[in-house]
C-alpha cells in the first residue's frame, strides 16, 4: 500500500458528529464516549505494556493513551497525516509515529508485539480483501493474552452497503469496491465506505482471537433520523436504538 492517500480533510467531521449522540446521558455531548472509555480502560489496565495505534490519523487514540501506558507506537500510511501527528505528539516521549502499515512495520520488526492493539474507524476504507490482511497482521502485532479493539461503521444488515464518500445514494458491488479502495490515488469520489453489518466485522475476526465484547455507539440524535433513515434506505423507526459505528473487544488467544 505504498502512495497512500487519505482522500478526506475531514471538513464534514463535525457536522456529523452533531447529529450524533452518545446516548448513556454522561453530557459531554461526545457521541464516541462509550467507545473512547473503553479504549482509556483498557489502556489504563495494560499500564506497564506497550500499545499500538493502527491508522492514527492525526493522533487522538495516541494522546489519549500515551499517559496511562509504557510505549505507543502508532502507524499512518498518509504522508500529510503521519507529519502532522508526529508533530503533535513530539512532546510525548513514549511516542513513535511511522508512516507505514502494518505489513510494512512487520517487515521491518518481525517479532515485535503489544499488549494493546488499535485498529480505529479504518477498516470501512479497505477493500474487503485487504481488511482479512489487515486483521491477520493485527493479531499477528497482539502478544498472546494482549487485546485488540477495532472499531469500523455500523448498518443495519439489510443496510450493509459499499459506497462513495461522496456519492453517498450510490449502491456498488464488492468488486467495484474493491477496485475503487485498492486505487487511492484515483478517489473521486471521496473515500470508498463500506457500512458494515455486525455479522459481518465478527465474520472477520481470526481464529487467534476471543470475542470479548462487541458493542455499538453513535447514535442518531431523534431529530436527524429521518435524514439517516434516507441514507441506509430503512424506515427511521428501526435506526431508533442503532449506533453509526461498532467495535469489537477481542482476546489474543
Ligand atoms: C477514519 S481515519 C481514523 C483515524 C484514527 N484511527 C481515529 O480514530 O481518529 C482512517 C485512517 O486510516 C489510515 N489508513 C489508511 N490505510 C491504512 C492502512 N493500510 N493501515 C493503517 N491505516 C491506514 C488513513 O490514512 C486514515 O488516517
Amino acid at each position: 500500500m505504498s502512495n497512500y492517500v487519505y482522500q478526506d480533510k475531514e471538513a464534514t467531521m463535525p457536522q456529523l458528529s452533531g447529529m450524533l449522540t452518545s446516548r448513556f446521558g454522561d453530557e459531554t455531548g461526545d457521541h464516541e464516549a462509550l467507545y473512547i472509555d473503553a479504549i482509556k480502560l483498557l489502556a489504563a489496565a495494560r499500564g506497564a505494556g506497550s500499545a499500538m495505534d493502527i491508522g492514527c490519523g492525526r493522533g487522538r487514540i495516541t494522546e489519549l493513551i500515551a499517559p496511562v501506558v509504557a510505549e505507543v507506537v502508532a502507524l499512518e500510511p498518509d504522508p500529510g497525516r503521519c507529519n502532522w501527528s508526529r508533530e503533535a505528539l513530539a512532546h510525548l516521549s513514549n511516542v513513535s509515529v511511522f508512516e507505514q502499515t502494518t505489513s510494512d512495520y512487520i517487515a521491518d520488526n518481525s517479532s515485535r508485539q503489544f499488549d494493546l492493539t488499535i485498529l480505529g474507524m479504518v477498516l470501512q476504507h479497505m477493500s474487503t480483501r485487504y481488511c482479512v490482511t489487515l486483521l491477520d497482521e493485527v493479531a499477528q502485532l497482539t502478544k498472546p493474552g494482549g487485546i485488540a479493539i477495532v472499531s469500523t461503521t455500523h448498518a443495519l444488515e439489510q443496510a450493509a452497503c459499499f459506497t462513495y464518500q461522496h456519492v453517498a445514494d450510490a449502491r456498488i458491488s464488492e468488486e467495484e469496491f474493491n477496485a475503487y479502495a485498492e486505487n487511492s490515488q484515483a478517489q473521486d469520489k471521496g473515500l470508498p465506505v463500506h457500512r458494515f453489518s455486525r455479522p459481518e466485522l465478527e465474520a472477520l475476526i481470526p481464529d487467534a482471537f476471543t470475542l470479548v465484547q462487541w458493542h455499538q455507539f453513535s447514535y442518531y440524535r431523534p431529530e436527524h433520523l429521518e435524514h439517516f433513515a434516507q441514507l441506509h434506505k430503512v424506515p427511521a423507526r428501526e435506526l431508533e436504538n442503532h449506533g453509526n459505528s461498532q467495535f469489537v473487544v477481542l482476546k489474543k488467544r
